[in-house]
């Protein structure tokens, strides 16, 4: 089972105010005005690709989450046979990490005909200590779905309180929704990749439609799916490269009531921010021509890292970063190497830049230093905060460095190479970082 995001009309608006990412521009002051009232993280976790999970899985995962300030998952279900084995172990696991997680009907696969299995749904789940409250409702969402009466579902339940992922022009009405959530978290125009940064253009259409109701804001990394002809047929990328850091700023200048983390886990479309498991490779669905391809070996851990100051922030109205690292990202080719892969570059690379990332964070203005390959050392002057720059991609050995007043403050070496010599059109990201 995989997210079928092909299926999505999300047109992303247009707009183009590419946004400084510099987070201490904006005042700390503002910054805690808008943090006013409980706010919440969540990131969206397919249940449909751990079948193999244990309840330890579970827990070592929500561990994870936790340590960046993530309140709870959005456990995406569709219809498979091991929802109930595998909910049981995440509501235990959530409960006894004092984590909080929720269902999120997936309507690829659930429709408005199944009002009564998700109302059970709902008071199974619903009941136990895991389950994220709010407003003394059970909070529940969907991928997609628009139009289903979630009042109809209210009506044989518990009280809900129905966070639907739907169109912006489908709210209002009657229909038991009281927020709503977008998916719209990539630069594209009718799921076509557009050659543009993210714009807050869209969140502004849900927030206006939405009046009063909340809104879960979609924050992601990443956008990268490499399924061939033979496969899903699934073969794109949205331009992502400065996406990251980019969307955390938005967030904080919407400051949004939730913020839905997309995704931990789906390997497939190179959007997870949880950890590879290797020791359990089923997990990245559909085996040797699979996710596998493009995932093996592409760690996104340290992206985590960029993400927690920003939950702070956005939470607490805290405005800088207090601890100083390099999280670096790349592409393991150049765009135009001649892979031996009988999947094509995907739709959209050709927006990409050959270069390789940095996102630095720091408590006070220092030099960030990129020596990619055999390119000559760059150097870009940062300030202190949260900062991505970049420098031209060279093959070989990737040399990050922070430095001060010429000093060395810390310096590392990724043990991922960039490399022409290429079995796939790989264009996931690996990220690494350097820590003092
Ligand atoms: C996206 O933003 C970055 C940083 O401001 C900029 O360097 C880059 O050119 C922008 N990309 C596009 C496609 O406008």
């Amino acid at each position: 089972m995989k997210l079928s995001f092909s299926r999505l009309v999300q047109a992303a608006a247009l707009a183009s105010s590419a946004l400084g990412a510099i987070l201490p521009t904006r005042g700390t002051e503002e910054l805690v005005d808008r943090a006013s009232g409980d706010k919440y993280v969540f990131a969206h976790f397919m249940v449909g690709i751990v079948a193999s999970y244990t309840q330890d899985d579970w827990t070592a995962d929500m561990q994870l989450a936790q340590s960046i300030g993530i309140d709870g998952f959005a456990l995406n279900i569709g219809k498979d046979s091991y929802n109930d084995q595998q909910l049981g172990y995440a509501y235990a696991a959530a409960s006894a990490t004092g984590f909080k997680v929720f269902i999120s009907f997936d309507f690829s696969y659930w429709t408005t005909g199944d009002t009564s299995t998700i109302a059970q749904y709902i008071n199974t789940y619903g009941a136990m200590d895991g389950q994220f409250i709010y407003n003394n409702e059970v909070f529940v969402s969907t991928f997609v779905g628009d139009g289903f009466n979630w009042g109809d579902v209210a009506s044989q339940s518990k009280p809900l309180f129905a966070c639907p992922n739907w169109q912006p022009g489908s709210f209002g009405g009657d229909n038991g929704v009281s927020c709503g959530f977008s998916w719209g978290a990539w630069p594209n125009q009718n799921n076509q990749p557009i050659d543009q940064n993210m714009t807050t253009t869209l969140d502004q259409e849900y927030i206006t439609n939405l009046g009063s109701n909340p809104y879960m804001m979609p924050v992601s990394p990443w956008f990268f799916t490499h399924y061939g002809p033979s496969s899903y047929n699934k073969n794109w990328i949205f331009y992502s490269d400065w996406l990251w850091n980019t969307r955390w700023d938005q967030v904080l200048q919407l400051a949004p009531q939730f913020v839905e983390i997309v995704t931990w886990n789906d390997f497939g479309e190179s959007h997870y921010i949880g950890p590879l498991h290797p020791d359990n490779p089923s997990v990245y669905a559909g085996g040797d021509t699979g996710a596998v391809q493009w995932v093996t070996g592409m760690t996104h851990d340290a992206w985590r890292d960029v993400a927690a100051p920003y939950i702070k922030a956005y939470k607490a109205g805290a405005s800088s970063p207090t601890t100083e690292e390099l999280v670096y990202y790349y592409r393991p080719s150049p765009k135009d190497a001649a892979c031996s892969d009988s999947v094509a570059q995907p739709t959209g690379y050709e927006f990409d830049d050959d270069l390789v990332f940095v996102t630095a964070l720091t408590t006070s203005p220092a030099t960030v230093v990129i020596t990619s390959g055999s390119n000559a050392a760059v150097s870009i002057d940062v300030p202190a905060g949260i900062n991505t720059v970049s420098a031209p991609m060279g093959l070989g050995q990737q040399v990050f460095a922070l430095q001060r007043n010429g000093s060395p403050v810390m310096q590392g070496t990724s043990s991922q190479q960039i490399s022409s010599t290429c079995t796939v059109n790989n264009f996931n990201a690996y990220v690494g970082k350097v820590t003092a």
